[in-house]
């Protein structure tokens, strides 16, 4: 039987390693075959274009052009990683995947929803996954995290307002597709958070 496909979406710092580190533990524990995949990058070809991505010598790239290369590498990551450990019946568990694209390219860089879903259509054929674990956690709450709620220290203004959209398009996208994408509120302690996300993959019959 095909696996599960599962994929953790949320700003930067709102915790998704934190969660894939307990559920890592909790999959090797019960002996449940699986396996751990991130974007971009597992295999040759995607890691070289994460490699042209984030690349500090292509400033002058354009919003379009990184928006393709995402959706190209994330097709070469679908064929060597994704789809063979789902046809393995494996449980795939992947961080970040198609809502980072919209959040990031479609909301944040302004490219719009309808080009951004295009494109990725075409590349994944549609190819969703079962269950999207969006942890809903503010840029600034997320930022406070990482510097210590003392410090006045603040998101660079360009950056917050920017990671303010992202956080406004994973919310669209939550709205959107609500039955794949299930929201987790990321101020909870891990161990809370892990807990919802555990009841969230049992009835999704996920494990
Ligand atoms: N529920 C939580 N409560 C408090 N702190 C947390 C929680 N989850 C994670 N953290 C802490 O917040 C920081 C960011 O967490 P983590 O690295 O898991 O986020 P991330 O979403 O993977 O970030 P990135 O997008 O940068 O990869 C870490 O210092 C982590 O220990
Ligand atoms: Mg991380």
């Amino acid at each position: 039987m095909r696996g599960k496909f599962i994929t953790f979406e949320g700003c930067d710092g709102s915790g998704k390693s934190t969660q894939l580190r307990l559920l890592s533990n909790y999959l090797t524990e019960q002996k449940i075959p699986h396996i751990f995949t991130r974007e971009p990058g597992g295999g040759k070809i995607s890691e070289a274009i994460r490699e042209i991505l984030l690349s500090g010598k292509n400033m002058e790239m354009t919003d379009e052009c990184e928006a393709l290369l995402y959706a190209a590498s994330r097709v070469q990551h679908l064929s060597d990683r994704v789809e063979p450990a789902l046809a393995e019946g494996k449980l795939v568990i992947c961080d970040r995947y198609v809502d980072s694209s919209l959040a990031y390219q479609a909301y944040a860089r302004g490219l719009g929803d309808a080009f951004v879903r295009q494109i990725n259509d075409f590349a994944l054929k549609n190819y969703l996954p079962d269950v999207t674990i969006f942890i809903d956690l503010s840029p600034e709450e997320a930022f406070r995290r990482k510097h210590g709620a003392d410090q006045n220290d603040r998101l660079e203004l360009a950056g917050a307002d920017f990671h303010d959209r992202v956080y406004a398009g994973y919310k669209e996208v939550a709205k959107a597709e609500p039955n794949r994408v299930v929201c987790v509120d990321g101020k909870q302690t891990p161990n809370a958070i892990f807990e919802e996300v555990l009841r969230i993959l049992k009835d999704r019959n996920c494990l």
